[in-house]
């Protein structure tokens, strides 16, 4: 298996455009759609980080802090927090961008924990998550206490 790594080396940042399509009646997102952007951006930094398919075992915390409206461009960034033994917990906040001065304002938060899945469809180890900083650290530990939460529930 492949060694350590930090959080920077599986960031991913998916940009959208909210198309009418993407609309509900009131001319804002349709949240299926936001959730669909989320578990796209998350397995992507899931599989970054373990170099292999990861599914989405669950979603928790999703929060939808203020309205996304058609035409208007979405910015998802995904970043681990923990890795465990297959699973890990990624990060996924969404921000509208207004693209005439460039500032982002958060919209959607979501906490999401995948399952790394070899060849044969069972479970696997993924690589161990280094720390940076303090803030990695942080989140790492925080991420373990949800874990326990989330666990208890299964
Ligand atoms: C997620 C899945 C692979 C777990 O399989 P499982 O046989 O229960 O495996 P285990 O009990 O050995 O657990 C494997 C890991 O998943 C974690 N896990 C399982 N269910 C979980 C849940 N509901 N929430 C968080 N973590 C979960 C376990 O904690 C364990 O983590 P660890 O290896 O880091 O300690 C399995 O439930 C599955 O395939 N679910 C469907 C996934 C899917 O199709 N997603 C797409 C959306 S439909």
């Amino acid at each position: 298996m492949t060694e350590g790594r930090s959080p920077r080396d599986s960031l991913t940042e998916m940009t959208e455009l909210v198309l009418p399509q993407h609309g509900n009646a009131i001319g804002t997102a349709f949240g299926g759609t936001v959730l669909a952007w989320i578990d796209v951006c998350g397995a992507i930094a899931a599989q970054r980080h373990a170099n292999r398919v990861a599914v989405t075992a669950a979603i928790d915390q999703v929060q939808f802090l203020a309205p996304i409206r058609v035409g208007d461009v979405v910015v998802l960034s995904a970043r681990l927090n923990a890795a465990f033994r297959s699973s890990m917990e990624v990060e996924v906040e969404v921000k509208v961008e207004d693209t005439r001065t460039g500032q982002r304002r958060r919209c959607v938060d979501a906490f999401m924990t995948f399952v790394a899945i070899d060849e044969a469809g069972s479970t696997c180890p993924v690589p161990a998550l280094v720390a940076e900083s303090a803030d990695d650290e942080r989140r790492a530990a925080a991420a373990a206490e949800r874990r326990a939460a989330r666990l208890t529930k299964r």
